[in-house]
């Protein structure tokens, strides 16, 4: 198939780029690297041996979109294009519907004018807001706690009314878990600028020695052993997950489904040092320190809709994905 990634160039879309190119697709992509670099071409060019076609345009451009489904033939999209910072989407509201609800309009506006009707959505555990149970299954319900996750909460009601309209719409809502890893060439992984407000990052970046120190946000919780858990899924395994949804949409489905993408088991925050401790070879520096504002004690996925629907399930252990986050975190150092 054709397929066009918004947001291709970013974390999750430049992993899945690879394994849809790898597995025979034709892939397309598009961003506006408003929070990735056109480097990532270079490296996804080194790992593929071969070079993406991709526009730089914002998904708002409804026109843009609609010249590059036509000119590349496009048959399905998978629309990463957003942003994606809880603290930020407090702060500035309006920025975050502006660009992942209006972004996500503009889009289905050019893929209507174009008749490209099948679509891949990235959503986010976030929707879920307070467990009422553990784990989340996709009929819990949704109360998201910030302007980002209504954002998302928003989108996948527009999707929903589309997909009752009209018939010939085929879209997969995806909700990911907490994606974490790298691809295990190292060339490309998760580079936020700045201090990382998300646990994975800022253990590599203590590890390389970037940052001075942990802090772990509490350890008095009704956990395992005190510390948060979460539901952390390599990111080739989410990759995966977004090629099997495609198959699926090609396949057998039609209307609008909404997919867990999750391990089904939770980690805690110590738990994730000590295995990124094992690989590394030594202590990283930490400290306990108070709770994070807005934190939830404990989440993770019911994760056997993806199994059943889209027969897919993560592979990976946290072993491989502290192992690749480490490699692709030398690499960066060294390059
Ligand atoms: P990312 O920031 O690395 O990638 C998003 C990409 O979209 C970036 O390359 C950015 O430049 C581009 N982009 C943003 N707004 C755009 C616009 N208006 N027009 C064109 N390009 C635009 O983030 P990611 O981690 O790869 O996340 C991808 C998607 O998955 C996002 O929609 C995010 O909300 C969702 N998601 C991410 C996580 C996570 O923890 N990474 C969890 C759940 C859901
Ligand atoms: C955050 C987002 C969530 C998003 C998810 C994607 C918030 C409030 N929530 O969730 O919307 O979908 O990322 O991955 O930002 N921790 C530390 N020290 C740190 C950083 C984190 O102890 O420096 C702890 C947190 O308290 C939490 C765990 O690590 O228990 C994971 O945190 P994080 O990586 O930020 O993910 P989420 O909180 O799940």
């Amino acid at each position: 198939m054709n397929i066009l990634l918004t947001g291709g160039a970013g974390y999750i879309g430049s992993h899945t780029a690879v394994v849809l190119s790898q597995a025979g697709h034709e892939v397309v992509l598009l961003d506006n690297f408003c929070n990735s670099s056109p480097s990532v071409l270079e490296r996804l060019q080194k790992i593929l041996g071969k070079a993406l076609p991709c526009v730089e345009a914002d998904v708002r451009n409804t026109d843009a979109v609609e010249r590059v489904l036509r000119e590349y033939k496009i048959d399905a999209v998978i629309h990463f294009a957003g942003l994606k910072a809880v603290g930020e989407s407090v702060a500035n509201p309006v920025l975050y519907y502006a660009n992942n609800v209006q972004g996500s309009i503009s889009l289905l506006q050019a893929m209507q004018k174009v008749g490209v009707k099948t679509l891949v959505f990235s959503s986010s555990a976030t929707v879920y807001g307070e467990p009422q149970y553990l784990p989340y299954d996709e009929d819990h319900p949704t109360k998201p706690m910030n302007p980002y996750g209504q954002s998302k909460l928003q989108t996948e009601k527009i999707l929903r009314d589309l997909a009752i309209s009209d018939a010939d719409w085929k879209i997969t809502s995806l909700r990911y878990f907490n994606p974490v890893g790298a691809h295990e060439s190292g060339l490309i992984g998760e580079d936020p600028n700045g201090i990382p407000n998300n646990l994975m990052p800022y253990i590599a970046k203590v590890a390389s020695g970037e940052l001075p120190h942990l802090n772990i946000f509490g350890d008095d919780y009704e956990t395992r052993d005190g510390t948060g858990e979460r539901d952390y899924i390599h990111v080739m395994d989410l990759a995966e997950g977004h090629e099997a949804a495609i198959s699926y949409l090609e396949n057998c489905c039609r209307g609008f489904e909404v997919i867990n993408l999750g391990t089904g088991k939770s980690v805690s925050v110590l738990e994730l040092i000590s295995a990124y401790e094992e690989v590394i070879g030594c202590k990283i520096k930490k400290f306990i320190t108070k709770k994070r504002p807005g934190d939830l004690p404990v989440y993770y996925a019911q994760a056997n809709k993806a199994k059943k629907l889209l027969n897919w399930i993560a592979i990976r252990s946290v072993g491989d994905i502290c192992e690749t986050t480490q490699r692709f975190s030398a690499a960066k150092i060294i390059a």
